[in-house]
Order: structure tokens, then sequence, then C-alpha cells
């Protein structure tokens, strides 16, 4: 996780930035806290990228790239704004003692932002991966090569729910909440195939940005928590945790977002 002492909206790439929309900062920082403490009550143990002036969005880590095991792919932002994040994240991957393998220039992939690992019961994992908004399909090929995993490709339809992690987040080797409205027809398919309890999500509580949780264990780490979403999960033998992150909406990412997940083992070597 990156502390968000630079974090603001600064410029508009995906539907949720309004420049004039201002961020409070002194709350953004109490809700980055709040999620910290969330995810540590959790069980999980955090690590930390320093922050850097003039890159606001540096506190969606999920963006930096794809680990598994001890590789680190980077990102390749498809926005300039974000671009200069890359050497900062390459920079911490390497001084952690992670094999950085980059992609070929000119092909863009957002990290765990767009890609997100799957695995059913008995079944290798599985990446799925989302493209057209913001990251290309043509890297698809190139990480399933890179990284030896199997790589389901699924089209974004909806440019309010940009990257995968707005639309699915896997819960365990059976459950995923899924946003069916995300996707089109074949990678509605592609989800239906792979996951074999997916929890729906309406497209209502997608855009309050229910599906961008974190999972820890059996805890669910939510920006927030419909009713109906709560009896289900709950009935599923998961504990859920609200953490609110209303200032880090402003620029279109929660939870989920503002994490990048290490514990990635994709390969089966
Ligand atoms: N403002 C950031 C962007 O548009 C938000 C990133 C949200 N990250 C995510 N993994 N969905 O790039």
């Amino acid at each position: 996780m990156c502390p968000p002492d630079h974090f603001e909206v600064a410029y508009e790439i995906n539907p949720w930035m309004h420049t004039e929309v201002a961020v409070d900062g002194d709350l953004a920082r109490a809700q980055w806290e709040r999620l910290v403490s969330a995810l540590t009550e959790a069980g999980a143990v955090i690590e930390w990228l320093s922050p850097v002036r003039g890159l606001p969005d540096l506190v969606f880590t999920a963006n930096a790239g794809l680990v598994d095991g001890h590789v680190y792919v980077p990102a390749r932002f498809k926005n300039p704004e974000r671009q200069p994040e890359t050497e900062h994240d390459t920079a911490w991957f390497l001084d952690h003692q992670f094999t950085v393998k980059p992609l070929p220039e000119g092909l863009v992939l957002e990290g765990a932002g767009d890609a997100l690992p799957f695995a059913a019961r008995g079944r290798p994992p599985v990446l799925v991966a989302g493209y057209r908004i913001r990251s290309d399909v043509r890297a698809h090929a190139v990480v399933s090569r890179l990284l030896g995993v199997a790589v389901r490709s699924v089209e974004l339809v909806d440019p309010r729910l940009y990257h995968l992690d707005l639309a699915f987040c896997p819960l365990d080797a059976r459950r995923a909440l899924v946003v069916w409205a995300a996707f089109d027809h074949y990678g509605r398919k592609v989800v239906a195939d792979l996951v074999p309890e997916p929890i729906e999500l309406l497209p209502e509580e997608a855009f309050a940005f229910v599906g961008n949780s974190v999972v820890v264990g059996d805890v669910i780490i939510m920006p927030t928590c419909p009713v109906r979403v709560g009896r289900l999960l709950e009935g599923a033998g998961f504990s859920i945790e609200v953490c609110d992150v209303s200032e880090f909406i402003k620029a279109g990412g929660a939870c989920r977002c503002l994490t990048l997940a290490l514990d990635v083992r994709l390969s089966l070597g």
C-alpha cells in the first residue's frame, strides 16, 4: 500500500474523476488508515510504497503490476498521467528481490486492476484478464507466456467499470462477486464456466464499488455493503468489514484498488 500524502483528483482519466470536486485530504488519510487497520486485523501483513509528489494515483497500488511468486510484471499504463508511476513501482520490486519481467513496449496492461487469479478447487489457477478500456487484449498472450499461466480474456464494456477489479472479485475456490453487465456475452460465458458459484452484484451495487473489495481469509473488506449482499456473504461463511473510502471513490477507486496482493502464486512451479 502507498500512503495518500499526495492523493488528489488532478486529472480525469475515468468517468468518476472530476477535477472540480475537491478531495478532503484529512478525511482521505483517516479512511486510508482505517483500511490499513481493517486489513491488519484480518491478518494481512502490509508492505509500504513511498508516496511521490505529482503522482496522485500511486495510492492505487493494484495497478502497479502483476505478481507471481517472486516475479513482477510492471504495468504499462494507458494514460500518460500514470506512466511515471512504473519507475517507482519497479524500484520497489527490485529492492525487494523480485525478478522483473517487463511487457514489450506498446502493449498496455494495468496490473492486478485488470487481471485477477481464480483457482477453482482441484484446478490450476487461471488469470482472468479484462481488456479494451485500460488494457490491451494483445498483452494477455504475453503475460501467459511470461508467467506460464492460463489467461481468460474478458472484454469490459461499461466505461464506469473500466477495470476488472470493479466487476469481478474472487472470494474462494468456488465463489466470486460478479457484475454480469460489465462483460459482453462471451465474457459472461467465460466467467460462468470458470466460477462454480458466482454471487451476482447488481449494476447499482457495482457503481457503489461493492465489487472492489479485498478478501483476507474469510474476511471481506468492502467500501460499502448493501443488506442483500451482506446476507449472501454471511450466509456463505464470510465476515464483512466495511471501510468507507469515499474520498478515493472520487478518483474512481476503492478498497481493492488501494492494495496489491503480494502473496500470489499463479504458475505451478
Ligand atoms: N484514478 C485511477 C485511474 O483511473 C483509479 C485507479 C483504480 N484502480 C483500480 N484498480 N481499479 O487509473
